[in-house]
């Protein structure tokens, strides 16, 4: 990590120790995150919270399932909300560019041993034909091209609530090992946009995109494999200061976990929420373009105190240790692996507090560990 100010230029994140191996099938063209399945325990109070609080468009429900989506979205849904008895991440959808990528999936995912399994019918209402797989890193995903196409709401402004949220913008995952997982997804498809590394060799998280934004998914360092957050984009920064005036006149300021705020690591906006059943999700906006093909990686120190929040605020305790299970394709939660590696709650607010503003400056830089 050189370099002055804390952005430098791309250190490569170490191969992994254990890698999973690269089929030779060719990986599906991936287009973007498109949904995520989300059990609940309570599907009336997720139901509040999601459509009365946050304001996301039912496209349908029944007895057991909401079908959500964002303002701008034109396919069914972006968040399945589903009853059962544990809270958990149910599958990470992703939307491929052709019908014959989910060819493609069955072969990738087949070849490296992984279970998979494919309903011409779709898994979920307005989906044809899907791909669903345990990926090599514990992952329900799934995999559709067809749609039903609904009412683009983009221009229903009698609609729009203040903190109207718009698109799905990415999911964020936590493995134990994420060289590893890097490598996988970058089989898969996946470019690195950001990393969090250090000087002795560990990397603690990795940004990863397929469409021209800073991610679709993030890998994070930490016991796993768990969802950290799902994540919906707002239009403008200020929706995001009124979704927390609202929680706070609904008196459901308990909700909010960490911000809102400015990130370092993407340099959005950012506001962390708690669901009923603790489920992260992050309301986010106003990163920037990454598309072009030579795109600059930006690694961050992990000791930069401002790459989590470039204002220098604290990151909660529970950000860094709480992530909601993941289930198999039978619906059972997968067992969590614990992280070997260095954790970055550990080295950024340890007993040592060394989180440093100005690298270099261990005198005045400091203001995450005289804060907690
Ligand atoms: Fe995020």
């Amino acid at each position: 990590m050189t370099g002055d100010p804390v952005v430098s230029d791309r250190d490569p994140i170490p191969a992994p120790a254990d890698p999973i191996p690269t089929p030779s099938s060719p990986p599906p063209d991936i287009v973007r995150c498109a949904s995520l399945e989300l059990v609940v325990t309570d599907l009336a109070a997720a139901r509040r919270f999601y459509v009365d609080v946050l304001g996301l468009v039912v496209t349908d429900e029944d007895e057991t399932t909401v079908w959500l989506r964002t303002f701008d979205e034109f396919i069914h849904h972006n968040l399945v909300l589903r009853t059962g008895p544990v809270p958990a991440a149910a599958a990470f959808s992703y939307r491929v560019r052709t019908p014959e990528d989910l060819d493609r999936a069955v072969a990738f995912y087949t070849e490296l041993g992984c279970r998979v399994e494919r309903r011409s019918d779709g898994f979920t209402k307005g989906v044809g034909d899907t791909v669903r797989v345990e990926d090599p890193l514990g992952f329900p995903l799934e995999f559709f091209h067809d749609v039903e196409h609904v009412e683009r709401l983009a221009w229903r402004y009698d609609l729009q609530p203040n903190g109207c949220l718009v698109r799905l913008d990415h999911f964020n995952q936590v493995t134990p090992d994420v060289p590893r997982a890097v490598a996988h997804m970058e089989d898969l498809g996946f470019r690195v946009t950001e990393d969090i590394q250090d000087d002795a060799g560990t990397t603690y998280a990795a940004w990863m995109r397929r469409k021209p934004t800073v991610h679709d998914t993030a890998m994070t360092g930490g016991d796993g494999p768990r969802l950290h957050h799902i994540a919906f984009a707002t239009h403008e920064k200020h929706q995001i200061t009124a979704i927390c005036d609202r929680l706070g006149a609904l008196r459901r300021s308990d909700a909010i976990e960490r911000g809102p705020g400015r990130h370092g690591v993407s340099n959005a906006f950012y506001l962390y929420l708690r669901d009923p059943d603790g489920h992260r999700v992050e309301i986010y906006t106003q990163d920037y373009w990454t598309g072009d093909p030579d795109n600059p990686v930006v690694t961050w120190d992990v000791h930069d105190n401002q790459r989590r929040d470039w204002w220098g605020n604290p990151v909660v305790p529970s950000w860094y240790t709480e992530a909601s299970r993941v289930l198999d394709l039978d619906g059972r939660p997968q067992p969590v692996v614990a992280r070997t590696d260095t954790s970055e709650m550990a080295v950024t607010i340890g007993a040592d507090g060394f989180s440093y503003t100005r690298k270099g400056d261990e005198e005045r830089g400091f203001k995450l560990g005289h804060t907690l």
